[in-house]
């Protein structure tokens, strides 16, 4: 794999919980498989007054705890490339932080090649890059210049493109890295490969051979500490505006010219413009929304949402939707998609599930319209892996067909660890690879196909918010979006393989 130009890493928000989960130690793992440049240092900044040696010991205690690669005998090494800095946005503070990164550059040689990964509260996404602008560290004379944006990106279509227009004041679209951390899962980019590199799947992937296309991303984890934020955000705005839309993107998008990254977000972006508008008067009949209650899981007692730290006790947050809606082109037309996510549902689950059409005449006896409909499930975690489930022959006498399962695991493809999200992610943004990043129309795109629910939501209280006990799979009302009444979401088990009621979650 190729090494990144030497560079500096700057993290805004260097003291908070994303930086000591993921970020340090995702940089950590790429330090141990030696895909970090050889001259390269991190640098730290946050509001808390910290040293380097406190930065440095607050990050060896991250890398331990929560650190992915399992060689932990570098970190010593690895902390040498880490410094601090305070910063708390004013213009004193900027012009500290960049005579810091001048020393630093000097002192080990480093080029003006720099990544400002901001990992702080939304409210700082703009004002971040301006200040930086305002002292020239966004001037590419001396090396490129980036700025990676964690989600969410604006909180509705409005405020996005406002942010939007703030940074392209002055950024240029290229050196703007929005990231959807899905888009980093194997499995995620494993949809590109399943389509694109196997001749079968192609000539079936269309309105012709699909039934419907379900995706569901489910949680068995409540909100817990992050109430504060949840309240602001819900389910749509949280998983669907973003994530899931990704996920559909790569699930429907045509195959593009390359694997260059401009023609892969060229058809992503297609998708999204092809989305059929849902008008606000029809969003009671396809979005059906929901918040947990408390209830009982395993013997254990779970709060419900509005009893959830940082949450209005009378909160109208939705924790669960559901969403079912068509894609206006010739691939799909007539074809819906339905996708759902919530928290505190049965088990942690994310898949795709390509749901085929009956044979068209039924010669074997059916129990009821596709009991024994071909299923494709590709499964994005965890039990990472691909299904087939097909009818088969029930042996003994007569012509009875029983659903079987051709089962892939991608945990027995190799010994090869899987890279986490952020890894992949951060090593692409150090490489200026771009293809697993949001571009900005996708994610206008994807608001502008928000809109009208969230407007709906707000503005016409007769829509329902259902309650559902916390541990089940979500309102019951969400099957009524399936068209077919025979027809149910999958109910999927915490092993890709098992199915039905009784499997383990
Ligand atoms: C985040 C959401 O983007 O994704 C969280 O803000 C959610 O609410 C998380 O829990 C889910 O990510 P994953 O990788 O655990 O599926």
């Amino acid at each position: 794999m190729n090494k990144p130009d030497d560079h500096m890493f700057v993290i805004f928000g260097a003291s908070g919980d994303l930086t000591k989960r993921k970020l340090v130690p995702s940089i950590y793992s790429l330090f141990v498989l030696d895909l970090l440049p050889k001259k390269f240092a991190l640098l730290g900044a946050a509001r808390s007054e910290y040293s380097d040696d406190e930065f440095r010991s607050n990050m060896k205690d991250a890398i331990n705890e929560f650190g992915e690669h399992e060689d932990k005998s570098r970190i010593d090494d690895f902390l040498n490339l880490l410094y601090y800095q305070p910063y708390d946005s004013s213009e004193d503070s900027i012009n500290k932080l960049k005579k810091k990164l001048d020393d630093l550059r000097k002192g080990n040689s480093i080029s003006g090649n720099t990544v400002y990964y901001l990992s702080t509260p939304p409210s700082l996404y703009s004002t971040i890059p301006q200040s930086l602008a305002s002292v020239d560290l966004n001037k590419e004379e001396d090396g490129w210049k980036k700025v990676v944006i964690e989600k969410p990106f604006g909180y509705d279509l409005e405020s996005a493109q406002e942010l939007n227009s703030k940074l392209m004041k002055d950024w240029h679209e290229d050196q703007i890295y929005r990231i959807d951390h899905y888009l980093g899962k194997e499995t995620v980019q494993n949809l590109l490969v399943t389509r694109f590199s196997n001749g079968i799947f192609e000539p079936l992937w269309n309105r012709n051979f699909i039934h419907h296309v379900e995706v569901t991303s489910a949680e068995s984890i409540g909100v817990e500490e992050r109430g504060g934020y949840y309240e602001s955000s819900g389910a749509l705005r949280d998983m669907v505006q973003n994530h899931l839309l990704q996920v559909i993107g790569l699930t429907a998008m045509e195959p593009p010219s390359s694997v260059e990254p401009a023609a892969i977000r060229n058809e992503i972006l297609k998708v999204f413009q092809s989305l059929r508008p849902i008008k606000e008067e029809d969003v009671k009949n396809c979005v059906i929304r929901g918040q947990y209650l408390s209830s009982t899981i395993k013997g254990e007692k779970v709060k419900g949402y509005r009893e959830e730290k940082g949450v209005d006790p009378d909160s109208s947050t939705e924790t669960y939707a559901a969403i079912k809606f068509y894609i206006d082109n010739w691939r799909w037309g007539g074809v819906p998609f339905y996708i759902r996510t919530g928290k505190r549902l049965p088990t942690r689950v994310t898949e795709v599930v390509i749901h085929f059409r009956p044979t068209p005449h039924f010669l074997f006896q059916q129990e009821d319209f596709c009991n024994t409909c071909n299923q494709l499930v590709i499964r994005i975690q965890p039990d990472e892996g691909v299904l087939l489930k097909i009818g088969m022959k029930t042996p003994g006498a007569g012509f009875d067909v029983q659903n079987v399962n051709m089962d892939f695991h991608y945990s027995d493809l190799s010994e090869q660890r899987i890279p986490s999200a952020y890894e992949r992610l951060i090593y692409d943004a150090m490489n200026g690879d771009t293809t697993l990043y949001a571009r900005s129309e996708e994610v206008m795109e994807a608001w502008k196909f928000l809109m009208p629910i969230l407007n709906a939501w707000k503005n016409d209280s007769s829509i329902p918010l259902y309650g559902f006990p916390a541990g089940t799979w979500g309102p019951e009302k969400a099957d009524s979006l399936i068209e077919e009444p025979e027809m149910t979401w999958r109910y999927p088990c915490k092993n890709l393989s098992d199915d039905g009621i009784y499997c383990e979650l």
